[in-house]
């Protein structure tokens, strides 16, 4: 059993993977109140809010830290002068206090690839140089694909796991999970026959096929593809990046509640207790469960492994 709290927690698909881990969530902080609802019915308990406004001190201790943070630019007056001046007022600061105070063992970091060419550069060296050289973690970053771990979408993001030095040793190495040899395609999980999903013909002759440039991927039951990446403005119907499907009264409709969760890897019992505009946000800022898992996995095993030879 490992403790873990849940940052930035949006619906907890961390949460899950840590939990399928054996892990116990001792505090989860999230302040989009509609997430805090899906949050609540499923895991019974509602996220603290804002974490700027949370002291560290408050917090319990943990053996692992969790968060999807959003990535703001970081101001570039401060660079030699530590992370507070590095960081002030951005989200990552308030990671990184918690961290301080709190000397977590391990920690996982999830973000969009773009991260790390997000302000030429400048945030992710940053990001680097403040876990490695003010807080002491050896870190791996990694952008990875979940259509290669168990899911039928393509979506690459980036994972920074850390180990505190003082605990696992300078020489700790990580290896990252393999890829699946079997992949899923989004053919085995289409529903049929789905109302209330429908794309107006209207909206699908002035806007989905305005063009004939072959945007956006329309899939049906023969095809065996990955759908593109489940973005939270999905339900504005995002032509060039989305992924619709050939059923349905008008012919063409969005992608059902359950084909969100299969494609996200999300169990199918999880309940969304919100409307479908924010049931598609809240998967699209989400994250796909089963390559969590498996990363989580990865990191308890080094843990545990340096822990003994250190
Ligand atoms: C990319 S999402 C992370 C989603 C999460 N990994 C999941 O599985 O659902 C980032 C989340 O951070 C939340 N957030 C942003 N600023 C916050 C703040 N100051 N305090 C708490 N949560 C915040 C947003 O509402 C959003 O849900």
């Amino acid at each position: 059993m490992f403790t873990f709290i849940d940052l930035f927690a949006g619906i907890g698909g961390i949460r899950i993977a840590c939990e399928k881990n054996g892990g116990k969530c001792v505090f989860s902080s999230e302040w989009d109140q509609h997430a805090q609802k899906t949050y609540k019915e499923n895991f019974g308990e509602t996220p603290h809010g804002d974490i700027t406004k949370i002291d560290e001190k408050e917090i319990p201790s943990h053996d692992f830290l969790n968060a999807g943070f959003p990535c703001q630019p970081f101001s570039t007056i401060g660079k030699r002068e530590g992370f507070e001046h590095k960081t002030q007022g951005t989200l990552f600061f308030d990671v990184v206090r918690i961290l301080k105070h709190h000397k977590t063992k391990m920690i996982l970091l999830e973000n969009v690839p773009g991260l790390i060419t997000h302000d030429g550069g400048n945030t992710f060296t940053v990001i680097k140089d403040v876990l490695e050289n003010d807080l002491g973690y050896k870190i791996f970053p990694k952008v990875i694909n979940a259509s290669d771990h168990g899911v039928p979408q393509e979506r690459k993001r980036i994972y920074i796991v850390g180990f505190l030095k003082d605990k696992y040793g300078d020489n700790i190495e990580f290896n990252w999970p393999s890829a699946d040899k079997k992949h899923k395609y989004i053919n085995q999980f289409l529903e049929k026959h789905q109302s209330g999903y429908n794309i107006s013909k209207h909206l699908q002759k002035s806007y989905l096929f305005k063009q004939d440039d072959g945007r956006p991927q329309i899939i049906d039951k023969n095809s065996e593809v990955k759908v593109k990446t489940l973005v939270s403005t999905y339900h504005k119907i995002q032509r060039l990046t989305g992924t619709f499907v050939r059923d349905g009264e008008t012919g063409i409709r969005l992608l059902s509640e359950n084909e969100c969760k299969a494609i996200m890897g999300f169990p199918k019992d999880f309940k969304i207790p919100v409307s479908r505009t924010q049931m598609y946000r809240q998967f699209g800022n989400s994250v796909a469960v089963p390559v969590v898992e498996k990363i989580i996995h990865q990191i308890l095993k080094t843990a545990a492994q340096y822990k003994k030879s250190h």
